[in-house]
């Protein structure tokens, strides 16, 4: 991918593919009225023909400009002025990108960056048109043997804004969308790998070489043994059963001077059956993104690291495989968790908070400014809030409230959740400190409410990520999600 900026007329600007906007009640964006007039009249032609739709994420494609300097242009649909704000603005990225997927077209110039748009400037304009091209390119096909669908052709893109200052930030909004591509990209592809190739030894080895690129970044791999002395049996209990070793994963970037670094703990099942609380057959399958959390901190780093944002960074994943057999855990069973809470596991299959708490106790030594955890949940949460928002939730209302704001900008949306003493009661057990399941009732909070009790240190924040991780099925694949808003949450707090 690279870009380039400019603010030239879009009627003399030679390109192979001009993106300009229309908006409601016939009206030209200022780039297709310089197209309309060079072209004589083009656009509003087909406007008043009915050939062109304004309506919001509507994209059509004409592939002869007579007159203008641009062979093709794509006429996207912008609605109306004021209902233009950074969710619409992507849409209609997507939209534009989306019709030119199989095109021969290399490079194009999108002028909806020079678009006034509601709460998003020329910035952030320009790092939502890279995370669009970003989201256009990726494929994952390097399992399959024959029928790749090819990667679109189009890397080149330019990017119209008005003044100076507008190309500048629009350039460096760009520069910072194409590093969170590159983590986007990462998450999905660690995602998508199937559970058989990506295990805790591969998300470790992936981390090592990840480590090696950046010089700030530097990497500790713990093994059962370590982590057996450091009283890690909770997480060690949910990966008996397994034939992978568990690891616990720990990068540290160090870009910030002697400031408390944010901590990110991300949820590494590299594959969840449930365990002896074995799950039903349909869509098992898609618990290979039972990682998801793990994957999205990762590429969380690795977008940082790339952008080489100046700050201190911890990423910590406690990985293991939840897999059922003679060695695994029953129902029933109490271990005794790093923090010293026993801990009777009367579900299998609420594995991942049992790997997270010794993760999340073992954070807390590293005093963090702020500790998030993320992690592919709870089936319950996917209930509550469907594919379309992550929940947040929190011991701190102020923490919650910038997870959200940060989901709000980077358009990676979240919603707060709360967390009561009532919930916590839930999770009570007649045989050990706290129960691993608290009921169906409000299964994603009591899941939070788990979590709360080993975070009373910190400011603690989770991130349920079960709907929002991977999309199923025809376009089944791993979302990038919620990179986009933990750089956002990062880049916030640096000011
Ligand atoms: N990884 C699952 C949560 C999940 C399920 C995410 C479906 C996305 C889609 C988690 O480990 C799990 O199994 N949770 C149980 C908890 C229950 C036993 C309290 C669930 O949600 O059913
Ligand atoms: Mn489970
Ligand atoms: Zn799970």
């Amino acid at each position: 991918m690279q870009f380039k900026t400019t603010s030239a007329d879009a009627g003399k600007k030679v390109t192979a593919c001009a993106i300009v906007g229309v908006y409601d009640k016939k009206q030209l964006s200022a780039a297709a009225a310089e197209i309309d007039t060079a072209s004589g009249g083009l656009i509003r032609g087909m406007l008043d023909s009915g050939d062109l739709s304004t309506a919001l994420g509507a994209a059509t494609l004409v592939a002869r400009v007579d007159g203008a300097k641009c062979k093709r242009v794509v006429v996207v649909g912008l609605g109306s002025r004021s209902g233009l704000d950074r969710r619409a603005f992507y849409k209609a990225m997507q939209a534009a990108l989306g019709k030119i997927t199989s095109s021969k077209v290399t490079e194009a110039t999108c002028y909806l960056t020079a678009e006034e748009t509601v709460g998003a400037d020329a910035y952030y304009r320009g790092r939502l048109a890279a995370q669009a091209l970003g989201e256009h390119r990726y494929r994952y096909t390097e399992m399959k043997s024959r029928n790749k669908s090819p990667v679109p052709k189009l890397k080149t893109l330019t990017l119209a804004g008005g003044n100076r200052d507008d190309l500048k930030a629009v350039e460096q909004g760009a520069t910072h969308g194409a590093g969170i591509v590159t983590g986007m990209n990462l998450t999905k592809d660690l995602g998508n790998k199937p559970a058989n190739i990506c295990h805790p030894t591969y998300l470790a080895e992936q981390c090592r070489k990840l480590a090696k690129k950046h010089a700030k970044l530097s990497i500790d791999v713990l093994d059962e043994p370590d982590m057996a002395a450091l009283g890690m049996n909770s997480l060690l209990s949910v990966g008996h059963g397994s034939e992978q070793p568990c690891k616990l994963i720990h990068l540290d970037y160090r870009g910030g001077g002697d400031e408390p670094p944010v901590i990110l703990v991300g949820k590494g099942i590299t594959f969840d059956t449930g365990g002896i609380s074995l799950k039903p057959g349909p869509q098992m399958d898609e618990m290979k993104y039972d990682m998801g959390g793990a994957a999205s901190v990762i590429g969380t780093m690795a977008a940082v690291a790339a952008m080489k944002l100046p700050i201190n960074l911890m990423v910590i994943v406690p990985s293991a495989e939840n897999m059922p057999s003679g060695r695994a855990t029953r129902p029933g069973d109490v271990v005794k968790s790093m923090s010293g809470i026993t801990i009777e596991i009367l579900n299998t299959d609420a594995e991942g908070r049992l790997i997270l708490c010794d993760a999340l106790t073992y954070a807390q030594q590293f005093e963090p400014a702020a500790l998030i955890d993320v992690a592919t949940l709870t089936g319950a949460c996917v209930i509550a809030l469907g594919h379309h928002r992550s929940a947040v939730m929190s011991n701190n209302d102020a923490l919650a409230s910038d997870i959200v704001a940060a989901g709000e900008r980077a358009v990676d949306r979240a919603w707060h959740l709360p967390i009561d003493q009532e919930y916590t009661d839930q999770l009570k057990s007649n045989f050990a400190d706290l129960a691993n399941i608290g009921g169906r009732e409000g299964g994603a909070i009591t899941a939070g409410a788990f979590l709360s009790e080993f975070t009373k240190n910190a400011n603690w924040a989770h991130l349920d990520i079960a709907g929002t991780a991977w999309r199923g099925g025809a376009k089944k694949g791993s979302s990038g999600r919620p990179v986009p808003l933990l750089v956002e949450y990062l880049m916030q707090h640096i000011d």
